[in-house]
């Protein structure tokens, strides 16, 4: 070898170990150590350096991720062990019969000891290295047989292609779950839905989509990303005793495991363990569809081995599915509180997400267009967490044929006249919504702005709800929210399916609402584009609603947050003559209580500097970034004496400690929030 090549070939070693490190603190510890901007001059390094050496590229090498020539076809692999399946547990039940067989199985008296982690919802793929180089990974396929996507897998970050030589055994295949995180499914159908191309149903049909592309540098455009969980073949190393060490000691191999596994003992465990992820679900950055519980020790697995094509030492927990299959039996139209028109499927009942769903919102006569969704259509219905139903998409291969004996429906369009009041409907340029131009005449918008007016967040009248309201508008009894406050008893009483005692009740609530402080009051109105938080930084910053009200749109552009299109809804509800004669009403009710004006400095966080480090439950980072810069903060990339605040989430990284060690103040995401919305207490 030429000296020349000796030194290049050193060099190449040192970078690339290099950079797989600051990939590994990037991308699987996110907590990178460098800025973007080093880790590119190392990478253009590399790459310059290979370019001038074309022999010396390996396709182990960090240049490698971001895909190669597409290929015709994936060449199949035989799983030397088995890529078997789980079977699933879908009730206590049937948890407690799993650990009473394995405990018979083992014939033991005691409490068993299980390793707990999520069950991902992605897709299996097994990893395979020779002397710490990445040299396939392969799909799960059937189990016994699956298809080479070695280029692909390249692309994802967070799957080390080079293991440290002094720790990786001569053969290790890798188990384990390709996902892609919630955050990047909604952008790629994001951008898709901007490009009028079909987006993806879930983030596990994105992520198998990505992986089983023959063209590489596409999937290395998606953000793929790993989870181990389990280990194939390994030779030339012992093997820890449990599985809850084999993930620690993938973990120092720097694979990704999941910070949510545990050990647990026992059926009260496992149960105990299920709820409290499932209570996490919704907060974690990845989809889950359940839990997988696993014996810890790896002898205790051997001894129970398998059945059929699953072990007799795992189970797969299950939560109730989320998406389900039913019929569209009809397509209404709901006028809401501002006169939006939004069409609601009318669904043949099914139990998706825990619940019965009957309604499911299509938002938009765009939306229905998109999603083609017609009468008799069988569509995939989804309910997570407490998000309202919705429908996913359609079934085009169910759909029913014209002629046959169910008629093809016609496609969906929004009604030219208000289905309530009968008024004409508009749709105003750049606006999703068709909206009903009668404002408070219309019955059913009367109706929304006085159930949002009562709403728990609002005025909070409790006890008030559709059914009521409904009542009370139709027989003529109140038309505005200031009528509320002049309902006698006896009005009350003479409702239908009304005792004399939830009449008492209704007003003795009404009477308890008076006297909100102005936040809530100036929500409850139900001013186009003011939601709670605008609001409250309204009645901050204005302390009376006169003031408010005589406020023109430079003095309400000086509320943060307040833009021009909040400014013109404000401007719009106040000029309205009827809408100032109903708050006289309310003025004499007394229905609110002016405050302090408490207005914020623009920038209000100047001068202060913020580190992030770890996953906010809610905000991205980017998203927890740009608020900090636009309320005058500056973000910085690692901690010292002169920084102000650390906002740590879960799995915080090195930052964390440092905070702790120089004694800077150290946030969660709700405590950011504060700050953002009050501003830094003097
Ligand atoms: S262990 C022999 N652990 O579930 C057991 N599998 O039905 C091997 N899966 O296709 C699997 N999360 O993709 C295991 N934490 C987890 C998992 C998990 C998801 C999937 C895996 C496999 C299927 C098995």
């Amino acid at each position: 070898m030429p000296a020349g090549r000796d030194q290049a070939q050193a060099r190449l070693n040192k970078l690339r170990a290099e950079i797989e490190h600051h990939n590994y603190c990037y991308y699987v510890l996110d907590n990178p150590e460098i800025p973007d901007a080093e880790f590119d001059r190392l990478m253009r390094e590399l790459q310059a350096l290979e370019a001038a050496h074309p022999e010396l590229v390996t396709p182990d090498s960090p240049t490698q991720r971001v895909g190669a020539a597409p290929l015709k076809a994936f060449a199949e692999v035989a799983h030397a062990v088995p890529m078997l399946s789980l079977n699933n547990a879908f009730s206590e039940e049937d948890v407690i019969a799993f650990d009473r067989r394995a405990r018979e199985g083992l014939g033991s008296e005691g409490e068993l000891e299980y390793a707990v982690e999520p069950k991902f919802d992605g897709l299996a793929i097994t990893l395979h290295y020779h002397n710490g180089h990445f040299i396939q990974g392969a799909t799960r396929g059937d189990g016994y047989t699956g298809e080479d996507v070695s280029a692909n897998l390249r692309t994802i970050h967070a799957i080390p292609l080079q293991l440290d030589p002094e720790q990786a055994p001569p053969w290790l295949e890798v188990r384990g779950e390709v996902l892609m995180l919630k955050r990047d499914f909604e952008r790629l159908n994001a951008e898709a839905r901007s490009r009028g191309e079909k987006e993806f149903a879930n983030p596990r049909n994105a992520a198998a989509g990505s992986l089983r592309q023959l063209d590489s540098r596409v999937t290395a455009k998606r953000r793929l990303t790993f989870f181990a969980y389990g280990i194939g073949r390994v030779e030339g190393s012992a093997l820890p005793k449990t599985h809850d060490e084999t993930m620690s000691w993938l973990a120092k191999l720097r694979f990704p495991v999941c910070p949510e596994r545990r050990t647990v003992r026992g059926v009260q465990g496992l149960l105990h363990y299920f709820a409290e992820l499932g209570a996490k679900r919704e907060q974690l950055p990845y989809e889950i569809d359940g839990a997988v519980y696993k014996l810890n020790k790896l002898s205790e697995q051997e001894a129970l081995g398998f059945v059929a094509r699953a072990p007799r030492w795992a189970i797969a927990h299950k939560y109730p599915a989320q998406e389900e299959l039913t019929v569209v039996e009809a397509i209404d139209v709901q006028v809401g509180r501002t006169g939006a028109l939004t069409p609601v499927a009318r669904l043949k009942p099914v139990f998706v997400g825990g619940v019965t769903v009957t309604n499911a919102t299509l938002h938009n006569e765009d939306e229905v267009r998109r999603k083609d969704i017609r009468v008799g259509d069988t569509v995939i219905v989804r309910r997570a967490g407490d998000v309202i139903p919705e429908v996913v998409a359609i079934l085009p291969e169910r759909r029913p044929m014209r002629d046959l004996v169910t008629p093809l429906h016609e496609p969906f369009t929004m009604p030219a006249t208000c289905p309530e009041c009968g008024a004409p409907v508009v749709k105003l340029e750049g606006e999703a919504a068709a909206r009903c131009t009668n404002g408070l005449a219309c019955p059913a918008q009367r109706k929304q702005a006085i159930l949002h007016f009562a709403s728990r967040r609002a005025m909070d009248i409790e006890g008030l709800g559709d059914k009521l309201v409904e009542q009370l508008v139709d027989k003529g009894l109140i038309q505005t929210p200031a009528d509320l406050y002049t309902l006698t008893l006896e009005q009350a009483a003479g409702l239908e399916r009304m005792a004399e005692k939830s009449a008492s009740n209704l007003i003795t609530a009404i009477e308890a609402s008076r006297h909100k402080d102005l936040a809530r009051f100036i929500f409850a109105m139900g001013i186009r584009n003011v939601g709670e938080q605008t609001a409250k930084d309204l009645a901050r910053h204005f302390g009376q609603l006169d003031a408010l009200m005589q406020a023109d749109e430079a003095a309400l552009m000086q509320v943060p947050d307040v833009g021009p299109v909040v400014a013109e809804s404000i401007l719009a509800f106040f000029a309205e003559h009827h809408n100032r004669a109903v708050i006289e009403r309310l003025r004499k009710a007394e229905a609110w209580q002016d405050g302090e004006a408490q207005p914020l400095a623009a920038g209000h966080l100047a001068g202060k500097t913020f580190v992030l480090t770890g996953t906010l439950p809610n905000l991205a980072r980017d998203e927890a970034k740009a608020r900090i810069e636009a309320a005058g903060g500056k973000v910085a990339g690692s901690v010292s004496k002169k920084t102000d605040y650390v906002v740590a989430g879960a799995e915080p990284g090195s930052k964390y400690t440092k905070a702790q060690e120089l004694g800077v103040t150290i946030l969660d995401e709700a405590q950011l929030l504060e700050l953002l919305e009050r501003g830094v207490e003097a």
